[in-house]
């Protein structure tokens, strides 16, 4: 099979880095990887408290644990064991969740392994944190998308209420700024721009203006 095309986005939560994904991977006619849902999913399995298992617990629990991918752009669907991952994780709760175990070697190591053999297998828009930096080092094409917190928040707010869920934009702010903390200061595979990133600061941008970016920049 000829080599897989991967293009990494990376970038903070709330920054919009799904939707960029999806249109940018529709663009190119191939399936995007949401690499949060990956963390957000274990995190759900696993459940509440997990991160303070001892490595052998967490070890076997990862131990059943395999992802599969098919269909391309806003159609990808990510499965866990053949079940598709669902709207369960999608609250910030489950986000903060994902960002502890996220702090764990074990769990990296598993997740990296799953993600690579994916981008083996397929060519990828693959968001996460880690993108550039870590999984695929060797992307001929990265993005690092940023915004303000503020904008990030109100951003996460209107998706939620376009959802018809309850939110708190004070919450949020708060919310996202701690999650920010852990996922930039950790040990393991922070987040933070690959040397060979491109950086785009969305924050006075339109999804459309950020797209185009994109396109550009792959074309
Ligand atoms: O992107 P999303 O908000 O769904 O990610 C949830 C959490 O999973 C992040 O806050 C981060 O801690 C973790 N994550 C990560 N590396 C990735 C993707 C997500 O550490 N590649």
């Amino acid at each position: 099979m000829d080599k897989t095309l991967i293009v990494t986005i990376d970038g903070p939560a709330g920054v919009g880095k799904s939707t960029m994904a999806k249109q940018l991977a529709r663009h190119l006619s191939i399936p995007y990887l949401d690499t949060g849902a990956m963390f957000r999913s274990v995190a759900w399995k696993l459940g509440e408290g997990s991160w303070e298992w001892d490595e052998a617990k967490l070890g076997a629990a990862l131990d059943g644990i395999e992802y599969g991918l098919s269909g391309t752009g806003e159609d990808s669907v990510l499965s866990l064991n053949g079940t598709a991952i669902g709207n369960e994780i999608r609250t910030e709760q489950v986000g903060m969740w994902a960002s502890n175990i996220a702090t764990l070697p074990v769990i990296r190591t598993f997740l990296k392994a799953a993600q690579q053999a994916l981008g083996e297998k397929f060519s990828l828009v693959a968001e996460g944190r880690d993108m550039g930096t870590v999984v695929f080092p060797d992307a001929p094409c990265k993005f690092f998308l940023d915004a303000s917190v503020d904008e990030r928040a109100m951003r996460r707010f209107r998706q939620l209420v376009a959802m018809g869920k309850p939110a708190d934009l004070e919450e949020l702010k708060e919310q996202i700024a701690r999650r920010d903390h852990q996922d930039r200061n950790r040990v393991v595979a922070p987040l933070k721009p690959a040397d060979d990133a491109t950086t785009i600061d969305t924050t006075e941008m339109t999804r459309e203006q950020v797209l185009a970016a994109l396109k550009e920049a792959v074309a």
